[in-house]
């Protein structure tokens, strides 16, 4: 079993998550605030990450939660995903705009804005 640090872009939070556990459950065990949890299984879809760097295993995603297209462009459920190496994530969905707002950053209406 190996460790890899994790890195929640939108707060700059790192914590540090097994190859055996989920990229949620990593954050959980730290009582870090950031990925929404929800049924921890798959079936919710709250937990929808996006991995911008590192290797991830993923196991089986609904596409209910998590499209093709999604998963084509690095969009995870972080409950069933496992780090292999050290990962970048963002936050996706209803809790961006809390974490966002931690920052006091720009609202939430300033979405898909690039440089
Ligand atoms: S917590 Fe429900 S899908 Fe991940």
């Amino acid at each position: 079993m190996s460790y890899y640090e994790v890195l929640i872009e939108e707060t700059g939070e790192k914590y540090r998550c097994s190859s055996a556990e989920s990229l949620l459950s990593g954050m959980e065990r730290l009582g870090k605030k950031g990925i929404p949890v929800g049924c921890r299984g798959g079936g919710c879809g709250v937990c929808k990450i996006k991995v911008s760097q590192g290797d991830i295993a993923k196991r089986v995603m609904s596409r209910d939660h998590i499209s093709e297209f999604e998963e084509e462009q690095g969009t995870v459920l972080a409950c069933r995903v496992k780090p292999l190496s050290d990962v970048h994530l963002c936050v996706i969905g209803k809790m961006q705009k809390t974490v966002c707002a931690k920052k006091g950053g720009p609202t939430d209406s300033n979405a898909g804005a690039a440089n």
